[in-house]
């Protein structure tokens, strides 16, 4: 399977913009447009959800796939993203077409048959890299996102060569996909793949755990996740395991859609700007508190969120710090749902501080953009974040952010002292311990560089300075691709 130009399968449960619960949605978009750049042959795999096939109707059958298993038989159609990279899509109607999200009902529950939705989605990822294609195309590589297509490289294991090789990449090292062992015959696996030398995890069925062991590649978002989760702090049992196979494991930033996210260009915001005329973020400002209904206080430090709200984006802590930060003149705006005790205790404060704080839940892409454009700071508190985008948005948009120094975003914010802000490398404020003073700190101490203008002119325009876009991190991808193809070839 030895080709010049690699063909690559990027297998994943979202896509933006047809669906997008988080970062992947936008990474699955991106990623595969810059790899096309780069001479690789990218095609997107993902499920027909109804948004999806409402998006391509009429669309080409390329191929079908017989049932297998308990696998139901299924039809791969012929689109295509905004970028022009090829997408197939799994049309299976008994388990893709149904409304609520991707993952769960409207209801929040998770469908009881993930198991074999995602079963489903990496066993066809991995027929696309075998011999038995049903496409006049294979793969020579099958690159896994997440838990959803993490059975992938199992299934590829089990096939007999030629196959493709298989990354696998992980986007968040909490999710696991467990399920009931019945699963590993019912997906058509072999019984002896139910090891622990294999996917079982404490007696359950891990997806994840599949794609740990089996891939011939791991990466993973940014390089301190990387090493984080070797730790048994951030490894969610699976520290062991990676471990063992850290010479197969990469950590590569996530990039942005820099010409989505663009303060000069953005089309949702109110007042388009760049590094020459800050100026023009304050009709931003009061468009976002008009919006909001919020009191119109040109001078009041605005801070702003967008994000999941959950135990891992630290949104309790900023509930627990912002009442004791009110004696201050400051404004307060988060977008975002999740966790019902993360939305209550973040609702309430807004209900007991009208105009001064507004919480939206639900999920609003025109909001999002012009939080980051409009808030002077942006918080991430996160207790641990594999990468994020949103803390490269908002340096994008001259909106420093607050955040806790951890994967990611200990990798693409430098903090503010006096040392970085001399050498002009400043882009926000990072904070060590996971708790509510340590958050109330570093926030004071970005509201005491906010009061100079000269300072916070340099930090937003440092941070509008960085270069966070998809080259770099997709040639990093590439060499991995590179290096399986030739070690398969050799
Ligand atoms: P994660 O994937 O862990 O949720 P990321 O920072 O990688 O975190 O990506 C989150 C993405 O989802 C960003 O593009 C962010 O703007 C977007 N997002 C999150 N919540 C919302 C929301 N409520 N409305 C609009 N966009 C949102
Ligand atoms: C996950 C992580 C986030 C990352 C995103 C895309 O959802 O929580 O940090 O940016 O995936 O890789």
């Amino acid at each position: 399977m030895k080709s010049p130009r690699p063909r690559v399968l990027f297998a994943t449960p979202e896509c933006a913009p047809f669906v997008k619960t988080g970062g992947l949605g936008d990474v699955s978009a991106a990623l595969p447009a810059a790899l096309h750049e780069l001479d690789v042959e990218a095609r997107v795999l993902l499920p027909g959800y109804p948004g999806v096939l409402a998006a391509f109707r009429g669309a080409r059958e390329l191929a079908t796939v017989a049932q297998a298993a308990s696998v139901p038989a299924c039809r791969l159609l012929e689109a295509s993203l905004p970028s022009g990279v090829p997408l197939i899509v799994a049309d299976c109607p008994t388990l893709y077409a149904r409304d609520g999200g991707p993952y769960q009902d409207a209801g929040g529950h998770d469908w009881p048959d993930n198991g074999h939705r995602f079963g489903a989605l990496s066993r066809i990822a991995a027929l696309l890299g075998s011999a038995a294609s049903p496409m006049e195309w294979h793969a020579d590589i099958v690159h896994c996102n997440d838990w959803q297509t993490g059975l992938a490289p199992a299934c590829l294991h089990y096939t007999p060569p030629p196959r493709a090789r298989s990354v696998m990449t992980v986007h968040n090292l909490a999710f696991h996909g467990s399920f009931d062992p019945r699963l590993v015959a019912e997906l058509g696996l072999p019984p002896e793949s139910y090891a622990m030398e294999g996917l079982e995890f404490h007696g359950r069925m891990s997806f994840l755990k599949a794609g740990l062991h089996y891939a011939d590649a791991l990466t993973t978002v940014s390089p301190t996740y990387a090493r984080e989760i070797q730790t048994p702090e951030h490894g969610a049992g699976m520290d062991g395991l990676l471990r063992k196979r850290r010479a197969d494991l990469t950590g590569i930033r996530n990039g942005i859609d820099t010409t989505y996210w663009n303060p000069a260009t953005d089309a949702l915001i109110e007042s388009r700007y760049g590094p020459e005329n800050l100026g023009a973020k304050r009709a931003n400002k009061r468009a976002l508190q008009r919006r909001l209904g919020l009191d119109e206080k040109p001078e009041a430090p605005f801070l702003g969120m967008v994000s999941r709200f959950t135990h891992q984006k630290g949104t309790d802590l900023v509930a627990d710090v912002l009442p004791g930060l009110l004696g201050l003149p400051l404004q307060f705006a988060a977008l975002g749902s999740g966790e019902r005790e993360h939305e209550h205790a973040l609702r309430s404060l807004a209900d007991r501080h009208p105009g001064r704080i507004s919480v939206t839940l639900g999920f609003d892409e025109t909001l999002a953009h012009l939080i980051e454009a409009g808030a002077d700071l942006f918080l991430m508190p996160s207790r641990f974040e594999p990468c994020g985008l949103n803390q490269m948005y908002s340096q994008r948009y001259g909106t420093p952010p607050v955040a806790r120094a951890t994967g990611g975003l200990a990798d693409t914010i430098v903090d503010t002292t006096t040392q970085s802000l001399a050498d002009g490398t400043a882009t926000g404020f990072l904070f060590g311990e996971a708790s509510a003073p340590a958050l109330a700190a570093a926030i004071r101490r970005a509201l005491d560089a906010w009061r100079d203008p000269v300072a916070w002119r340099a930090l937003q325009r440092n941070g509008m300075a960085r270069d966070f876009g998809w080259m770099e991190p997709a040639r990093r991808y590439v060499e991995v691709y590179r290096r399986l193809v030739a070690a398969a070839g050799s």
